[in-house]
């Protein structure tokens, strides 16, 4: 596997197999590699004859009082990781190769960001519109094929889905299922931050989607008692969410019932980590 840090360097690397007509997989990370950034790997890698593996800790999609600074960093393990699981090329540039001096572009995609994680007084719509110009950048640079995202975060894939097909980016976006702990917790680079006892408290997150989905397959539907079944696992974890909500599962309109493919999303802060997790509830 080669490591390279410029834009010109990865064109270098990529240019030979795209003129022989090879498939380019672009992972997009942010680093702190788990099983869930594993998977997308291992995708791009069943899929396509090149695989990228992106590695960028992005300041833009950071907000003032996020976790910058203290995001978890260690490259030499990620590549390693990368480089067993057979991607070909990682590429970890550095700030200014991604924002030069004089940098002033935003790629900003409306409506799906401002719902959710995008509500103004949660993460709100800069967070997305860092990550829909990065992503945009990252699509401009390595010209993939395909491009693998994780369905742990729901409404980035979608965000991302639409940004591709408001502006005609000829890449095929893929969304890879959440990757879980054993015991249901959903795997993050943020759950580095939680003690023990944080880490117990974390899995009532992942046991609110489950009793939901009980609910579902039980046969009640209407939003009011699966979310009460959720908000009571919650509160036995000592939860308290920042939002617990039912949307459709394609395009975050607010859902009244499980009809069709409905998503139930999570947020929570669970000491210093802030935590997502989703289920797609009624797809069948
Ligand atoms: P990061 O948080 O590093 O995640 C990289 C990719 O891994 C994302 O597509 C994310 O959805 C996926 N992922 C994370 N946890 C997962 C899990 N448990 N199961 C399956 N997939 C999982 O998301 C970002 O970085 C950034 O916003 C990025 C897209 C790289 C733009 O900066």
């Amino acid at each position: 596997m080669m490591t390279v840090r410029t834009v010109a360097d990865l064109r270098g690397e990529l240019d030979a197999p795209r003129r022989a007509g090879r498939t380019i997989g672009l992972v997009p990370t942010m680093g702190a590699f788990h099983d869930g950034h594993l998977e997308l790997i291992r995708r791009a890698r069943m899929e396509n004859d090149v695989v990228v593996v992106s590695l960028f800790v992005n300041p833009a999609q950071f907000g003032p009082n996020e976790d910058l600074e203290a995001y978890p960093r260690d490259e030499a393990r990620d590549a390693a990781l990368a480089e067993e699981l057979g991607a070909d090329v990682l590429f970890a540039p550095p700030l200014e190769e991604v924002y030069p001096d004089g940098f002033a572009t935003t790629v900003g995609v409306a409506g799906l960001t401002e719902v959710l994680d995008g509500h103004p007084e949660r993460r709100g719509p800069d967070h997305f519109a860092g990550v829909t110009t990065v992503v945009t950048k990252l699509f401009n640079m390595a010209q993939p094929s395909a491009a693998y995202f994780g369905q742990k975060d729901a409404q980035q894939a979608l965000v991302i889905e639409q940004l591709v097909r408001d502006l005609d980016i000829p890449v095929r976006i893929e969304v890879v299922p959440t990757v879980r702990e054993p015991d249901g917790l959903a795997m993050s680079s943020r759950n580095a931050y939680l003690t023990d006892e944080e880490r117990r408290r974390a899995l009532g997150l992942s046991r609110a989607l489950e009793a939901a989905n009980r609910e579902v397959a039980a046969g009640r539907r209407d939003a009011p008692t699966v979310l009460a079944a959720a908000s009571s696992e919650l509160e036995a974890s000592g939860i308290v969410p920042e939002y617990l909500e039912l949307r459709s599962a394609d395009d975050l309109s607010p859902a009244e019932r499980v009809n069709g493919r409905t998503l139930l999303a999570v947020a929570a802060r669970v000491g210093r980590a802030r935590l997502i997790d989703n289920v797609i509830l009624g797809d069948r």
